[in-house]
């Protein structure tokens, strides 16, 4: 295995939904003080999908940039992180083969642990690129956070996706070893197969996030990674915004540091500016960090990032990268902002109304209006089957 081999991100891309709800649409329904949305959780507005999308068209849209710009060349792996699953048995991945015109020798699966299996699906990715240099994977998360209506978790749903292209010799970020891993098995959060909306124990999913900070972090020092002063910038797994602020507050005051708030503000503001106005992304969300922090930042070039990954139940994982010179040229960020800045507000109605629709299960045929106006669509439910279909004139937001 090559020792001194670079590899990383060379490129990614993002999509979110067609429809935004506000935190004041949401606020005015249940009278809360809106500063407890804003300011006590950090967050603004959060995507909703329409009746004709979900993980895989989500996926789809943020992967198909990608392969525009690279072709599929030395893709013989496409990993999909989800916990949005639209299937027991069927990896979500293998539609997105289809609808990107991925050549058949490709190796496709989906990864589930919570919010944490992009992270696995990324490091798998490093793994087997270590083996093989020419091979390139593809690595997709996508997921859409659904709480009960009416529920604390409600204030911190949201959707979307992450592509990313892994190779050598990367063009935006190089990972590091080590990385500093960490496993409890705590019921935290939690999503029985027979439920379309997630069970959170709220403030017990918080400690259970600040214990695997230290519990990762602890690993990642007797692996011999960085210091903490080392890092530039902090990419948290963002179930909220808030949570970076307390993870990175917990991390210092573990390390022996007693962080004001502008301490804490430098080190994640760039990190939570899309979080904040997508919602919760599960898997998605610490990599809509990263694409925040690429996007908005000033220059990066050879500043290390941190990244901590974790996913209720409970894994997590705290690793290093390095902005590779030259990254700008290769970011996507009009795309990104645009992608979050055209979603058409909708009131609280008609969210009700998508948060309570499902499926019939009679096996019957269920088509779906068409809403959303990305490059691809799910046009129904046929005999128990999703189908998807790219649209005729696809609008890539390359
Ligand atoms: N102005 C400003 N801040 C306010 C406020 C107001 N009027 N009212 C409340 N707040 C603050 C609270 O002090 C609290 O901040 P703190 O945690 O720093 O103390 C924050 O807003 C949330 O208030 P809380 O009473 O805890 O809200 P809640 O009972 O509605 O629950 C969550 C909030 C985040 C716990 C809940 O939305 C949830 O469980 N979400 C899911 C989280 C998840 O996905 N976890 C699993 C993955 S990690």
């Amino acid at each position: 295995m090559p020792g001194d081999l670079a590899v990383g991100i060379h490129d990614l891309s993002i999509a979110t939904t067609r429809y935004v709800l506000t935190h004041e649409t949401l606020a005015a329904r249940n009278g809360t003080d809106i500063a407890k949305y804003h300011e006590g959780i950090g967050q603004r507005s959060m995507s909703v999908p329409a009746v004709d999308e979900d993980i895989v068209t989500m996926a789809a849209a943020a992967a198909a940039p990608i392969i525009d710009r690279h072709g599929a060349e030395g893709i013989r792996t496409l990993f999909f992180a989800t916990e949005s699953s639209v299937d027991q048995s069927k990896a979500a991945g293998v539609h997105v083969q289809a609808l990107l015109g991925l050549p058949s020798a490709v190796r496709v699966v989906e990864l589930k642990q919570a919010c944490y299996a992009g992270t696995a699906a990324l490091q798998s990715a490093v793994g087997l690129i270590h083996r093989d240099p020419a091979q390139r994977v593809l690595v997709i998360a996508a997921d859409v956070s659904k709480y009960e209506l009416d529920s604390p978790g409600e204030a911190t749903q949201g959707a979307a996706a992450v592509a990313m292209l892994v190779s050598a010799d990367p063009a935006l970020v190089r990972l590091e070893n080590p990385s500093g891993v960490f496993t409890a098995d705590v019921m935290d959060f939690w999503r029985p197969n027979y439920r379309t909306t997630a069970l959170v124990e709220g403030r017990d999913s918080i400690s259970a996030y600040l214990r695997a900070v230290e519990g990762a972090w602890t690993d990642y020092t007797e692996q011999g990674g960085r210091k903490v002063n080392d890092f530039d910038a902090f990419c948290y797994h963002q179930p909220f915004t808030k949570m970076a602020r307390k993870a990175h507050r917990h991390l210092l005051a573990f390390c022996g540091y007693d962080a004001d708030d502008s301490e804490i503000s430098r080190a994640l503001r760039h990190t939570t500016a899309y979080n904040t106005l997508v919602g919760n992304s599960y898997t998605v969300s610490m990599y809509l960090g990263l694409a925040s922090l690429l996007d908005n930042a000033g220059e990066l070039s050879d500043k290390a990032i941190a990244f901590f990954s974790y996913g209720s139940g409970s894994v997590a994982e705290f690793f290093g990268g390095t902005v590779v010179p030259g990254y700008r040229a290769h970011l996507r960020s009009g795309a990104h902002r645009d992608a979050i800045s055209r979603r058409v507000p909708i009131d609280y109605a008609r969210y009700r109304e998508i948060h309570e629709y499902e499926f019939p299960d009679d096996g019957g045929d269920y088509p779906v209006p068409i809403e959303n106006d990305g490059p691809y669509r799910l046009t129904g439910l046929f005999g128990h089957k999703r189908v998807y279909e790219t649209r005729p004139a696809r609008s890539r937001n390359g």
